[in-house]
């Protein structure tokens, strides 16, 4: 397995790697921050052999975009899973008080990002001509909306269409597209999130924590290991029937 996982140098992205990388596969890394190659380092260390290689670009710009995926394909041999998960949370304010640049660059980095990548790896897949699979990173603010995230809802609604318009396309190639749907995960953009929520209620920050934790039905913050996990499962055989789909993985609370 070949993967290409965009915002790989840390939170989801970074354990969806080390998840491939430990059943097998070879993984580069594209991301904005120069962490990047110290995680793919580390990365590398976990399975003695693998190839993992660290990209540094924007995938909001699409010179960046291209040069990237290019590369990845040269140093893999080829692509045959792209996880989309490059993100930025923007700020948690009103839309009323959001500037249009930060409107801008939250659309630009989550959705015309999550265009540019599929763009360039889906004509790297068709002249493959192997199939492949493309697993898009959206969000439960792209399944219902949120007060304090009008722009990061609708970049994230944008890209579960988006996933849904590239598995009928590419579905004759025989290359399935799909959405991880997280909610709630513990990582740096959610509890800065929460960190930006507390600043402004009043509550402290643990306080904020507990009140996530109690409204998730399955009573905790989800990892990067449990999108990892379903990452894992939508790349398997088990899943070789599976397309245009959004899979939720949120303890639970969309329903609440
Ligand atoms: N944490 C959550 O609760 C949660 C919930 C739903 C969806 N998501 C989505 O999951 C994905 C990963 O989020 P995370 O929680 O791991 O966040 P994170 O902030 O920990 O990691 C995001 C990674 O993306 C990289 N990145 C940001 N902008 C980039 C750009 N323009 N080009 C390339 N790389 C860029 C960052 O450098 C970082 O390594 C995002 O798409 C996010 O919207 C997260």
């Amino acid at each position: 397995m070949r993967a290409l996982v965009t915002g790989g140098a840390r939170g989801l992205g970074r354990a969806v790697a080390e998840r491939l990388v430990r059943d097998g596969g070879d993984v580069a890394l594209l991301d904005i921050d120069e962490a990047v190659g110290g995680t793919a380092r580390e990365v590398a260390a976990l399975r003695p052999g693998s190839r993992v290689t660290a990209i540094r670009g924007d995938v909001g710009r699409e010179d960046d975009v291209e040069r990237g995926v290019g590369e990845a394909a040269a140093a893999l041999g080829g692509i045959d899973l792209l996880v989309n998960n490059a993100g930025i949370g923007g700020s948690t304010r009103p839309l009323v008080d959001v500037s249009v640049e930060e409107v801008r660059r939250v659309i630009e980095v989550n959705l015309v990002g999550a265009i540019l990548v599929a763009r360039a790896v889906a004509r790297v897949m068709i002249e493959q001509g192997t199939g492949g699979c493309i697993v898009n990173i959206g969000s439960i603010f792209g399944q219902r909306g949120e007060a304090g995230a009008a722009a990061y809802s609708a970049s994230k609604g944008g890209v579960a269409l988006l996933t849904h318009s590239l598995a009928l396309e590419l579905a004759p190639y025989g290359i399935r597209v799909n959405t991880i749907a997280p909610g709630n995960m513990a990582t740096e953009m959610h509890f800065q999130d929460l960190r930006e929520r507390a600043a402004r209620s009043g509550r402290t920050f643990e306080e904020e924590v507990a009140r996530v934790v109690q409204a998730i039905p399955l009573g905790r913050h989800g990892t990067g290991e449990d999108v990892a996990g379903a990452v894992a499962w939508l790349v398997s055989d088990d899943a070789a029937y599976v397309t245009g789909q959004t899979i939720g993985v949120n303890g639970g609370v969309v329903l609440t």
